[in-house]
């Protein structure tokens, strides 16, 4: 079984690509046996922190469940209720924290934040997305991925439209890298991962095998995919100032049924991490859409209606997944 007792999960290259597949591994015993109703408790009487500098749906209610249905106990800190970045520095929370629980998971912005709590706390960290990465986030990608299409991983082509300088981009190029698949970043250039990111991703591929291209072309980025995902043009965090030259820079880069036809993939499934501006039922999206002159953003509503949408099986998997980060570092 999956042993990662005592580790961190800071951003995906904290894994090995077998420790990888292993939690995805994990992942889908749990769901089965959850699904069974089969599932055994492993983390009777922990308890996990967490830390909420922004704001979640998927990420907080995954680890609530997911420790809720293994028996471990969780403490809930929003964006005011604790003085971590105001009255008292990342290192002394970890140091506090570390002291009461058996684990702490941390959204907020700086990754430097995250690797400050893992260097102090003494207890597992994970990393429930900051500017830079969403790993908890990869892995529920890639096991909906693996759901959705019998080829090994190897063997399955993705491609990510949009922005991709921040979590989404740079996580899904290194797990395409770790991972050996064929990735495709389409976006165009001054929205690519940072050269550092791209780099590391380049060294991963030679031992992987993976297939890295970046380009600013939709149709040949497109091309083969199995898999077409985006996130939102404005992350957490980014000022409301951006989105005019946002929409203007990435509109080319929306998701349609056009860019899904020129997979060339009849079958091909649609990802998105949600939040998704896909119709006009948000504040935000409708302000912007109005505007604009438009009725989505990133994605289509038809797209994301349609039967090559898998968000929310990729949504469910946030449970299951993040459950197998849980039982493999603290069981
Ligand atoms: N995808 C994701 O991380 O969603 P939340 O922001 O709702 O946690
Ligand atoms: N890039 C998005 C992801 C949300 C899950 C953000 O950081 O807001």
């Amino acid at each position: 079984k999956t042993d990662l007792t005592g580790r961190h999960f800071l951003k995906e290259l904290d894994f090995t690509a077998d420790e990888f597949r292993g939690l995805l591994a994990l992942a889908a015993d749990l769901k089965a046996a959850k699904r069974a109703g089969t599932e055994t408790r492993h983390l009777t009487g922990r308890n996990i922190a967490l830390i909420f500098e922004k704001a979640s749906t998927r990420t907080r209610c995954s680890f609530e469940v997911a420790a809720a249905d293994q028996g471990a106990a969780t403490t809930y800190i929003d964006p005011s209720g604790s003085h971590i970045g105001k009255k008292e520095s990342a290192r002394d929370t970890a140091r506090v924290l570390g002291r009461m629980f058996d684990a702490i998971q941390f959204r907020g912005d700086a990754q430097d934040t995250v690797e400050t709590l893992a260097a102090h706390a003494g207890v597992p960290v994970y990393n429930g997305l900051t500017d830079d990465w969403h790993p908890t986030q990869m892995l529920a990608d890639v096991l909906t991925m693996t759901e959705h299409c019998a080829e090994p991983l190897e063997r399955i082509a993705f491609a990510y439209l949009g922005d991709a300088r921040l979590n989404m981009g740079n996580s899904y190029l290194v797990t395409g890298a770790l991972l050996g698949m064929d990735v495709r970043i389409v976006a165009p250039r001054a929205y690519w991962p940072a050269e550092a990111v791209v780099a590391r991703a380049r060294a991963l591929a030679e031992t992987s095998g993976a297939r890295i291209t970046l380009t600013e072309d939709v149709a040949e980025g497109v091309a083969g995919a199995g898999f077409v995902a985006t996130d939102v043009w404005v992350s957490m965090g980014e000022p409301a100032e951006v989105w005019d030259e946002r929409v203007r820079d990435l509109a080319p880069y929306a998701v349609t049924m056009d860019v899904l036809r020129a997979t060339g993939n009849a079958d091909v499934k649609f990802l998105h991490c949600l939040p998704a501006f896909h119709d006009l039922g948000t504040e935000v999206g409708r302000e912007v859409c109005e505007r604009h002159g438009l009725t989505s953003l990133e994605v289509t509503d038809e797209v994301f209606e349609s039967a090559h949408s898998v968000v929310f099986d990729e949504a469910e998997n946030r449970m299951h997944t993040i459950k197998a980060v849980l039982v493999a570092t603290l069981a």
